[in-house]
């Protein structure tokens, strides 16, 4: 008798993720999301492109889910196949079609009959499997290994790739009419850094999430950490705001999650992420500095940052008063403000003690 391969229990799987809310709130992501839904819609075999942890298979699930398809989701990545494996994998196999093969079996695709197959990673798929890929595609049946029969199938297939395609087609490891056929419609998810607008609301998404499974009160973001998240580059999007968000809700003390709780691992990143522009764009006289700046804050008000005003000044005054080496009377004449109003601004953001002593040896001990 035919034996299907062993799946996570699939409706656990669907409601597992039916449970985990997605988060859309820059425009750029939700025009995104609402041209995802009309593609989910139509039957068309889709290719999403995007970073890592960017939330391809979030979107992949969201397709199948959204398409009304009554079959199962089954998500398979391509990249964790040894070559022979993944053959038999995805057509399925007929007994004694290679040693080993006591039973039939049938693979992903027949499993997926009437739902979505998820391709992950397709990029890393071999070019004999590519071939073969192809010939469902265009034939819309599979043939087990050992078997001459096709098999008629029903899937949906949503794939998806983190490497650039074109550049694998130029090297030659990718065919070109395999991805036409994969790319009916496209979806491209951008970096986190291009929708800053959803960086705030995914870490108070996620600090709801978390809090909650670490039994915490209620927490909230303080003014800098809220800078310091947007003004971070994250290369690994939103699975590494998430890990963010988790590790500082872990090791902050209080109820509020402060700038230094961030682990923020490319911080290099960070400072040019905010700068960059800046540093290297700008033209030396320092032309077209202020419509960068603008750039920023409307960074900054695009993701409802929080106490907007008092986040620029404190980040203008700590800036400079780091970059003059924490020397009060060179901070002031670079910010052209006096020293009195400069102590006071220092004092606010707790850069000095309201003895007047430079705070810095106490954040250092810190
Ligand atoms: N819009 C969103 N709203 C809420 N959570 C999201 C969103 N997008 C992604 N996530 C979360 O971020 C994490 C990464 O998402 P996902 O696994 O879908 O990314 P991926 O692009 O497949 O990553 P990888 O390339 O590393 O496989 C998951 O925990 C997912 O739930
Ligand atoms: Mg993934």
């Amino acid at each position: 008798m035919d034996k299907l391969l062993t799946f996570p229990d699939q409706s656990a799987m669907v409601l597992s993720i039916r449970a985990k809310a997605m988060l859309f709130h820059d425009p750029r992501s939700s025009e995104l999301l609402q041209q995802v839904e009309r593609i989910a819609r139509s039957d068309a075999t889709t290719l999403i492109i995007g970073e890592t942890g960017t939330g391809k298979e979030l979107i992949a699930r969201h397709i199948h889910d959204q398409s009304g398809r009554q079959g199962p989701f089954v998500a398979v990545n391509c990249g964790a196949f040894s070559e022979s494996l993944i053959d038999a994998e995805l057509f399925g196999h007929e007994a004694g079609a290679f040693t080993g093969a006591t039973q039939a079996r049938a693979g992903w695709f027949e499993a997926a009959d009437g739902g979505t197959l998820f391709l992950d990673e397709i990029g890393d798929l071999s070019l004999a499997l590519q071939v073969k890929l192809l010939r469902v595609l265009q034939e819309r049946q599979v043939v087990r290994l050992g078997a001459r029969r096709p098999i008629p199938l029903n899937v949906r297939l949503v794939a998806a790739t983190n490497v650039d395609l074109h550049k694998a087609i130029e090297a030659g490891r990718f065919r070109s009419d395999l991805y036409y056929r994969l790319g009916v419609a496209s979806v491209n998810l951008p970096p986190l850094s291009e929708r800053a607008g959803d960086i705030l609301p995914l870490a108070r998404h996620f600090i709801g999430v978390y809090s909650g499974k670490l039994k915490r009160g209620q927490v909230t973001l303080s003014a800098r950490a809220g800078a310091a998240l947007l003004s971070y580059e994250w290369p690994g999007n939103i699975r590494e705001l998430e890990n963010v968000i988790h590790f500082a809700l872990i090791v902050c003390r209080g109820d509020v999650i402060e700038a230094e709780d961030l682990k923020l691992t490319g911080i290099s990143h960070r400072r040019q992420s905010a700068f960059q522009p800046i540093a290297n764009d700008a033209p030396p006289s320092g032309e077209g500095l202020p419509q960068q700046l603008a750039g920023l804050i409307n960074r900054m008000i695009d993701a409802d940052h929080p106490d907007l005003f008092d986040s620029v000044e404190e980040v203008l005054v700590r800036t400079a008063f780091n970059a003059c080496h924490r020397n009060q009377v060179h901070t002031a004449r670079v910010l052209g403000i006096s020293r009195n109003i400069l102590r006071t601004q220092l004092k606010r953001f707790g850069l000095i003690g309201f003895d007047g002593v430079s705070a810095s040896h106490r954040e250092l001990l810190q």
